[in-house]
C-alpha cells in the first residue's frame, strides 16, 4: 500500500535548502487555555500536550495561537510571545519536540475584536470578559462588535496598525530565539487579520479597506515584515479561512489570489486552509474532510501559476480523522499534507497509528523508542 502520508515533505525556504519534515501529518494548532495566571508563559500542560504529540509521530508539531501582544489574546489564559520572559518556556517545548526528531512550529496570532473572551473551558460563557474581571478593550478593522455576543471593538488607527505589525515582528524574533523551526501567521477564524480581509467585518474607507487590495494590506504588511526578520533558513507559514461561508463574505478565489502573490514573492511557503470564524457557523457543511475542497482550490490556483509543492506546501484540515482518508487526500493531489486537530486530542499517537494502518514497516514507524514494544 502507498503511504505518501509518511514520506518526508520539504517546506521551502528563501535560502533554497528547505526544512525537511519527516512526514506529512501535521498537528493543527489548538488553544489549551492552560497558562497559569495570565502571563502567557507555557506550562507543564503545554509540554505534556505537545510532547505527547511529538512522541506520537507527527512530523510537524504546531503550538496553539500565541499572542503577539497581550491585547491580542483570545482569552487571558492564552500563550504569548509578546515578552522576553516567555521565551525560555517556549524553548523548553521546542527542545522536547526536537528531541523526538520532529519539527516545531508556533502559530502567531492577534485575535483583534475576538480577543478578551472567556477561555473555552467547561463552565465559561462564550462572551467578552468584562474589564472588572480582567478583560480589556479590543481592536478591529472598524468600531463595533465582530460577532453579536461580543463587546464592541475599537477601530485601529494607522498608529495602531503599525503597532500590530511591529508586534508580529517582535514575536517572530522571539520565536526564533526559542528555536522554533516554523512560524505560522494566523490569518483565519475571524481573528484580526481575517477581520481585515473579510468584507463582513471590514468597511474601512482608507487604504486598508474596500477592494481586496485594501482588505489584504494588513496581511501583506505583516507577512513582509515577519519574513524580513525570520531567518532565510526557516519557512514561513500562514493559516487562512478559505471562505466565510457567506455570499457577502470572503470567497476562496480572493483568498487564493492573495496567497498566489505571497507565494510567488517567495514570502510564504506553507499554507494551511481552514475556514469560517466570522459567522454563527450555521451554514458550514461540517462533515468528513469538509474543508478539503478549499485546499484544492488553493492548490489549483497556485498550480496555474506554476507554483507547486516546491514553492509552497498546502495542507488540508478539518475532520480528517483516519489514515486512509488522509492518504486519499494526498494520493489524489488535493493537498500536500494534512493537519489533524481533534483526532490528535483523542489519540496523541494518531500519526504512529496511521503509519501502522498504512503498513509502514515496523522499523520505520514514527514511534518513540520507549513505546516501541507496544503493537497497534
Ligand atoms: C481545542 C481546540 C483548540 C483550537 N485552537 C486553535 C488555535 O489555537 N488556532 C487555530 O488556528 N485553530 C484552532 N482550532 C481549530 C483546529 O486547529 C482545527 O482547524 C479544527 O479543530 C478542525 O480540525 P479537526 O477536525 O481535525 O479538529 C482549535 C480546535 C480545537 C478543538
Amino acid at each position: 500500500m502507498s503511504h505518501l502520508l509518511f514520506t518526508p515533505v520539504t517546506l521551502p525556504t528563501p535560502d533554497g535548502h528547505g526544512l525537511e519534515v519527516g512526514n506529512r501529518a501535521f498537528v493543527a494548532p489548538m488553544c489549551q487555555y492552560a497558562v497559569d495566571d495570565t502571563d502567557g508563559v507555557p506550562t507543564d500542560w503545554h509540554l505534556s500536550h505537545l510532547g505527547a504529540l511529538a512522541a506520537g509521530g507527527f512530523g510537524l508539531v504546531v503550538a496553539e495561537a500565541t499572542a503577539v501582544e497581550a491585547r491580542g489574546r483570545i482569552s487571558p489564559r492564552d500563550l504569548g510571545l509578546w515578552d522576553h520572559d516567555q521565551i525560555p518556556a517556549h524553548a523548553r517545548l521546542v527542545d522536547f519536540i526536537h528531541g523526538q526528531g520532529r519539527a516545531a512550529g508556533v502559530q502567531l496570532a492577534h485575535a483583534g475584536g475576538k480577543a478578551s473572551t472567556w477561555p473555552m473551558l467547561p463552565g465559561f460563557p462564550g462572551t467578552t470578559v468584562p474589564a472588572a474581571e480582567g478583560g480589556w478593550q479590543t481592536v478591529s478593522a472598524v468600531d463595533g462588535p465582530v460577532l453579536p455576543d461580543l463587546d464592541p471593538a475599537e477601530e485601529l488607527t494607522q498608529e495602531g496598525i503599525d503597532r500590530v505589525v511591529a508586534s508580529f515582528v517582535e514575536a517572530t524574533r522571539r520565536a526564533d530565539a526559542a528555536d522554533y523551526d516554523v512560524v505560522q501567521i494566523h490569518a483565519a477564524h475571524g481573528y484580526l487579520i481575517h477581520q481585515f480581509l473579510s468584507p463582513l467585518t471590514n468597511t474601512r474607507t482608507d487604504g486598508y479597506g474596500g477592494e481586496l487590495a485594501g482588505r489584504s494590506r494588513l496581511l501583506r504588511e505583516v507577512v513582509a515584515a515577519v519574513r524580513a526578520v525570520w531567518p532565510d533558513s526557516k519557512p514561513l507559514g500562514i493559516r487562512v479561512s478559505g471562505t466565510d461561508w457567506d455570499e457577502d463574505g470572503l470567497q476562496v478565489e480572493e483568498v487564493a489570489s492573495v496567497l498566489r502573490d505571497l507565494v510567488a514573492a517567495g514570502q510564504v511557503s506553507w499554507i494551511d486552509v481552514s475556514s469560517g470564524g466570522l459567522t454563527d457557523g450555521s451554514t458550514i457543511p461540517v462533515g468528513p474532510g469538509y474543508q478539503v475542497p478549499l485546499a484544492v482550490a488553493v492548490t489549483e490556483a497556485l498550480a496555474e501559476e506554476g507554483l507547486g509543492e516546491d514553492a509552497a506546501v498546502v495542507s488540508a484540515v478539518g475532520l480528517i480523522e483516519d489514515a486512509l482518508q488522509a492518504e486519499t487526500v494526498l494520493a489524489t493531489g488535493q493537498a500536500h499534507a494534512v493537519s489533524v486537530g481533534r483526532a490528535a486530542l483523542v489519540n496523541p499517537h494518531w500519526a504512529a497509528k496511521a503509519a501502522a494502518d498504512l503498513r509502514v514497516p515496523r522499523s520505520e514507524l514514527p514511534r518513540a523508542p520507549q513505546f516501541f514494544r507496544a503493537r497497534f
